[in-house]
């Protein structure tokens, strides 16, 4: 599937990194004194599909935290251009996140958790009620719309999930992984959900430790233990850290050298 989709040949700056809609340098969290993410600098282009990836406890949902300005960081960040720091509600209010565990509620219905997140992000009336019809029918749930949300599968689940995130239009999705304990049909049909988003210009951070997954963005960041150890295209990452082979390979190597785990 990789290669169906073409970056940096449109207009949201993804062919030279002139755009990026998130930005850090150095940036650092710690709980105590134990250091979560460590020094990460990112740059994720405008436009693009971005994937994340490392072990568990490797701070991916930190990071992602830290960017919505839900837990303090130092170093920089910039997320569309504003300071999580600074400017957290304004970049709440652009950004669609979807948690690890998705936050939804399981006594409510798939319409009124849509409902519950229309409001959230101040979506009212005829463009509330528009913007729920139109994404129950793009994800494929119109004929759920009265079931309680505790009662699906995690497939429907993951995707009514999706729906509360993009309800505001965000031009920057964070989606922690998505897909874990989702089935194969499930996982596919999700990507075609973040294509479609990417087509239409949003960016996309996604963490997943799918390989098969990971394939298919554009650009990927490999974290272990805090740290940013690699970053570049699927392709790239092949080629660097595995001669041409998997890209688990590529991971594998990493995670055994300098910075990986049994160093
Ligand atoms: N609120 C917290 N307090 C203390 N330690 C935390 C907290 N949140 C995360 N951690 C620790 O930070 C590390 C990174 O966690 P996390 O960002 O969840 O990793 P990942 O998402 O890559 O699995 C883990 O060792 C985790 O235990
Ligand atoms: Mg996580």
């Amino acid at each position: 599937m990789n290669g169906t989709r073409m970056i940096g040949t449109g207009t949201n700056g993804t062919g030279n990194g002139s755009e990026l809609a998130i930005e850090t340098e150095g940036l650092t969290c710690r709980f105590g004194d134990f250091v979560a993410v460590d020094g990460v600098s990112l740059r994720v282009p405008a436009g693009a599909v971005y994937g994340l990836l490392g072990p568990n406890g490797a701070g991916k949902t930190t990071l992602i935290r830290a960017l919505l300005g839900l837990i303090p960081a130092t170093g920089r960040a910039r997320v569309l251009g504003l300071d999580p720091a600074r400017q957290a509600a304004a970049i709440r209010a652009r950004v669609g996140y979807m948690s690890q565990r998705f936050s939804l509620y399981p006594d409510l219905t798939v319409e009124e958790n849509l409902r519950f997140y229309g409001q959230v992000y101040g979506l009212d009336g005829d463009r509330l009620a528009r913007r729920i019809a139109e994404l129950l029918e793009r994800t494929g749930l119109p004929g759920q719309r009265r079931a309680r949300a505790g009662s699906l599968g995690g497939g429907l689940r993951q995707r009514l999930a999706f729906a509360c995130a993009i309800l505001h239009e965000p031009s920057l999705l964070l989606l922690d992984e998505p897909t874990s304990g989702v089935d194969p049909r499930a996982r596919r049909q999700f990507w075609e959900m973040i294509y479609a988003m990417a087509d239409a210009g949003t960016t996309v951070l996604v963490t997943n430790h799918h390989m098969d997954e990971a394939e298919q963005c554009d650009r990927l960041g490999m974290m272990l233990r805090g740290r940013l150890v690699a970053e570049a295209p699927p392709g790239e990452i092949r080629r660097r850290y595995a001669g041409g082979g998997s890209l688990g390979e590529a991971f594998a190597r990493l995670a055994a050298g300098p910075g990986g785990f049994s160093a």
